[in-house]
C-alpha cells in the first residue's frame, strides 16, 4: 500500500474512466483507489496544496486532466469554514487526508424538474462526518445536492477531490428564494 503514487493513481483513474460506462460505475471503481492513494505514498503533496484562505475555505488544484475527464484538488477548510448548498454536474470522489470533514445532504422535493432553475424546494437530509482515511463520493442526474465543511470547533480539515471533468464550478442553492444559479468557483494553481 505505501508505495501507492499520485503517477500510479492518476493511470488508474484514466484507465477506470475509459472502461466505465456510467458515472456510477466510475465512483464504485475509483471509491477504492482514491482510499488507496489515502493511504500510500503522500510525498506527492507539496506546501502549496496546504495553502488555506481566511476568508472561504481554499481549492489547490493537485492535477488537471487535459481531456477534462478528471480533476484532482486539496481543499483546506479552516474552522467554520463551508460551502453553500451546491450540486456539481458531475461525479466525485472525496477523500480525507486531515481533521473531521462535515457533510449535509439535502434532497429536492418539488416537481418542476431536477434542471429547474426557480421553483426549487430542498429538504434537509442526513450528516456524515468524515474522519482521515474516509472516503465518500456522489454522482449526478439526479445530483447529489449537500453543504460541506467544517465545524467551529474543529481543528484544520484537509481533502482530496477528484471530479469527472475540471470542475471550473457548481450549482448553488438559495433556499429562500428557492433558486439554483451557475456560479463560477476559483482554484490556486499548483
Ligand atoms: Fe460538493
Amino acid at each position: 500500500m505505501t508505495g501507492y503514487t499520485l503517477d500510479t493513481f492518476i493511470e488508474d483513474c484514466r484507465k477506470k474512466i475509459c472502461e466505465c460506462q456510467f458515472p456510477a460505475d466510475c465512483v464504485e471503481q475509483i471509491t477504492p483507489v482514491m482510499y488507496r492513494l489515502l493511504n500510500g505514498d503522500k510525498s506527492f503533496l507539496k506546501p502549496e496544496h496546504f495553502r488555506s484562505d481566511p476568508d472561504h475555505y481554499a481549492r489547490n488544484a493537485i492535477y488537471i486532466e487535459e481531456a477534462d475527464t478528471m480533476s484532482l484538488y486539496a481543499l483546506v477548510w479552516l474552522p467554520g469554514q463551508w460551502t453553500p448548498i451546491h450540486d456539481h454536474g458531475t461525479w466525485g470522489v472525496v477523500g480525507v487526508l486531515e481533521g473531521n470533514l462535515e457533510e449535509r445532504n439535502f434532497m429536492r422535493v418539488d416537481d418542476k424538474g431536477k434542471n429547474a432553475m426557480t421553483g426549487v424546494e430542498l429538504a434537509r437530509g442526513g450528516v456524515i462526518l468524515l474522519s482521515p482515511g474516509a472516503v465518500t463520493s456522489f454522482v449526478p442526474n439526479p445530483d447529489h445536492i449537500h453543504i460541506t465543511g467544517n465545524p467551529a470547533d474543529g481543528q484544520r480539515v484537509v481533502s482530496l477531490h477528484l471530479y469527472g471533468h475540471a470542475m471550473p464550478g457548481f450549482h448553488i442553492y438559495d433556499r429562500e428564494a428557492r433558486t439554483r444559479k451557475w456560479v463560477e468557483v476559483s482554484y490556486n494553481e499548483s
